[in-house]
């Protein structure tokens, strides 16, 4: 469709949708995608096939543009552009005319060759938040960044990069906010005032444009809606994915998958998932499985579905030198490997030896790679787990004249894996025909919620990784990736008893709830810590459990809004400057209403800080009132967890697994509070795709101080609720919880009294 309100003036003319100005050195091009997006890309040299990786919508049809005193103005209505078009220096303001973000006058945008760098203004108060999977300080003032997909062995708590790439921040000034995503997959780098006056900041990448979305929403989470509008939004994931996850590098035969997964059952401990990591291969050859110790995957799949259990696989990309494999000698007769740039393939060495890359780039490669796992779907695997695809290659340094498609490695790294989890998902979605895999990948780029979870790749036993874990998930939560976990208990190294069972806690609250460990290092399993700390790890889980209806309805709204199930307090608080301080910038928002405070394991206590508003602890009742520090009680048995007054949270009883129906029972825990409040509560058959067709189960329920009543909207959606009646728990401000009558559960709109 062609641009409406555009004419061609002096310096600009309008084509399919896109204002061009064309200056000395450059040109950009600008194009809107709604009131508060606009896209402006830069280039000496146009790429015409304009290719994301992570975009999926389409510019607006209409790009209403002015001249106005020697600049080039668009004005959407919600955000205003204000174009030099003689430097190419771009301002962005309000619709009001408040400032938001711009080029720095002195520099604005300076090309070296490929390389580009450009200068942005930073004011006094300037904060910044995201960039996804990065270390440091929740505000990135102050900080440096490349992305540089690496497979960071041994990070710490300051390395950088590590596995993925999310070249999209949120900046707040004043009390303005604005979001900008840098889609470009060279390195990249962002330096938030690390090493300049203070005056400005900066990004730059190593070719490709100066390509950028521009969000100019009032309010972060407004700009996270928008940001996962643009690069699309998880989809409600496996509920059984939802459970404990057990895994290991590695359990080395199928007897000892199932012995692990007997032992969660003989010891009552709820646990969905077990893992296979590499050694259930016939020589780290992905898609075989070892004859000797994985004899009879099927019978093995058949006797964890008895226990309740799925599993989950690893895969590789590194496809081994071997004629005798069928992987390899299919992609060397395809013509499916990664080459040199003369054509010759590309060898790296990794876990199975020598081995050639699959060029993920490509659709038929991505479609082979899809239809090979019928090795695993077949005998009945349903998880998949991406590893090393950074891609990884022992000396890490793989030659950049190797090319992925017609692009050299320097421009198309940072999305091998994106690309390999793009396969991945694609293959087994079909292959599972009508059940939704679980997908998890360790490298990635923006837009990977669409296809896959994360975890943070291979952290370290220690208290500060476990902090810093925090960080990361609440960090990739910023960027849209809601289903994020980290190793509990740290990947290397051993953990103390005190730090396995504090990280088990906080692993609770994190979407992903998933224990592993290194080969060498000593067992994980909950049995392994004596049995007082065996008998605390079991409770926690099991409120992991208690709280599914709650997780899976704050799922939903990942799914529905993309803002995730952790959120750094920074997403409601952004202007509230105690959230960036280092004594509380771990805490985060699990779901709408429940504040987590991780703490070290050996503090008795820990300073919290609960933003305005009335508390309660959840362990024990007590209200609490914000706007403050408090000294919270932290023993081991005890993660401080507040729950914000007037929550509705929804849980239900004990099970030992995702798939046990329970007793039927939805408890509707409501925390007092002065304010009416409103809860999306939401089911589904937990493991297909109808739910695109109707058979959900969503309803809303209120709650009404004044008149002291709980509502429950009409369902809506076909799906029947895997509970039949609901029980009233309200928790009063005295600490008093008054247990209420069971109700039948109805579709109709239900009122209960509190
Ligand atoms: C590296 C992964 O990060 C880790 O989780 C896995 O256990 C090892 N590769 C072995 O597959």
């Amino acid at each position: 469709m062609p641009a409406k309100a555009t004419k061609k003036t002096k310096n600009n003319e309008a084509k399919d949708n896109c204002l061009i100005i064309k200056s000395a050195h450059a040109e950009a091009r600008v194009w809107v995608y709604s009131p508060t997006i606009i896209r402006v890309n830069i280039s000496k040299k146009f790429n015409e096939a304009d290719e994301s990786f992570a975009v999926i919508q389409q510019p607006q049809a209409n790009i209403s543009v002015k001249e106005k005193d020697g600049l080039t103005v668009v004005d959407t209505g919600a955000l205003v552009l204000k174009i030099n078009p003689q430097s190419l220096q771009f301002n962005f303001y309000t619709a009001d005319g408040c400032w938001l973000d711009g080029d720095y006058e002195r520099f604005g945008t300076v090309w070296d060759d490929a390389k580009w760098s450009n200068y942005r203004k930073m004011q006094p108060d300037a904060r910044f938040i995201g960039l996804g999977e990065k270390t440091g300080p929740l505000d990135r003032r102050g900080q440096a960044y490349v992305n540089w997909n690496t497979d960071a062995v041994d990070y710490g708590p300051k390395t950088d990069p590590l596995y993925k790439t999310f070249p999209f921040f949120i900046g707040l000034h004043g009390k303005e906010t604005y979001g900008l995503f840098l889609d470009n997959t060279h390195r990249t780098y962002f330096d938030f005032g690390a090493s300049t006056d203070h005056k400005m900041y900066w990004m730059a990448a190593d070719g490709g444009d100066l390509n950028y979305y521009f969000f100019g929403a009032q309010g972060v989470a407004k700009i996270i809606q928008d940001y996962t509008w643009l690069t699309g939004r998880m989809e409600m994931p496996p509920l059984w994915s939802l459970g404990y996850q057990q895994c290991r590098w590695s359990y080395m035969s199928a007897k000892e998958v199932l012995k692990v997964a007997g032992k969660f059952r003989k010891k009552k401990i709820p646990a969905d998932v077990m893992y296979c990591d590499i050694d259930y291969m016939d020589g780290y050859k992905i898609f075989t499985w070892n004859k000797e110790t994985f004899e009879d995957p099927k019978a093995m799949l058949d006797e964890l579905k008895q226990l309740g259990f799925k599993l989950v696989i690893i895969v590789d990309p590194g496809i081994k030198i071997d004629k005798t494999y069928k992987q390899y000698d299919d992609g060397i007769k395809k013509n499916y490997f990664a080459k040199y740039v003369n054509g010759d393939l590309y060898t790296g060495e990794v876990w199975p030896g020598r081995c050639h890359f699959p060029d993920f780039y490509r659709a038929d490669v991505r479609e082979w790679w899809g239809k090979s796992f019928s090795a695993l779907t077949e005998p009945g695997v349903e998880g998949f787990w991406n590893d090393m695809n950074e891609p990884a290659a022992w000396g890490q340094n793989i030659p950049p004249i190797v090319k992925f498609g017609d692009k050299p490695l320097s421009e198309v790294r940072n999305v091998y894996g994106h690309q390999m989890s793009r396969g991945t998902y694609d293959g087994t979605r079909k292959l599972l025909k009508g059940k939704r895999p679980f997908v998890l990948t360790r490298a990635a780029y923006a837009g990977i919620q669409r296809y896959s979870a994360v975890w943070t790749g291979d952290n370290t036993a220690n208290d500060a990784h476990m902090l810093l874990g925090a960080r990361l998930v609440n960090s990739l939560g910023i960027t849209g990736v809601s289903f994020t976990g980290v190793d509990i208990g740290g990947f290397s190294g051993n953990p103390t008893p005190e730090l396995m069972v504090r990280w088990n806690s906080l692993g609770v609250y994190t979407p992903m709830f998933r224990n592993h460990a290194m080969i060498g290092t000593v067992r994980r399993e909950p049995w392994e810590w004596g049995r007082d700390n065996e008998t605390i790890i079991r409770k926690d889980i099991e409120q992991r459990y208690r709280l599914l209806p709650y997780l899976y309805s704050a799922f939903y709204q990942s799914a529905q809004t993309g803002l995730p199930v952790c959120r750094t307090l920074a997403i409601e608080h952004p202007f509230d400057f105690n959230v960036y301080n280092e004594a509380y910038q771990n805490q985060f928002m699990f779901g709408d209403n429940m504040l987590v405070a991780p703490a070290e394991s050996v503090a008795k206590k820990v300073k919290v800080y609960l933003p305005a508003g009335n508390w309660y602890r959840f362990s024990s009742g007590e209200a609490i009132k914000g706007g403050d520090v408090v000294k919270a009680d932290a023993p081991l048995t005890d993660l401080p967890v507040f729950i914000r007054a007037g929550a509705i949270i929804p849980m239900q009883s004990v099970v030992q697994n995702t798939a046990e129906p329970g007793d039927g029972m939805l408890e509707l825990h409501i925390w007092d509070g002065p304010q009416a409040t409103e809860f999306t509560y939401y089911e589904d058959d937990g493991a297909t795709y109808d739910y695109e067709k109707g058979a959900f189960y969503k309803r809303t329920i209120s709650f009404d101080p004044a008149q002291q009543l709980v509502t429950l909207s009409t369902v809506e959606g076909t799906f029947t609720s895997r509970f039949k009646e609901v029980r009233m728990m309200m928790h009063h401000t005295d600490g008093h919880l008054k247990k209420h009558k069971p109700s039948e559960l109805t579709n109709e709109p239900m009122v209960l009294k509190c």
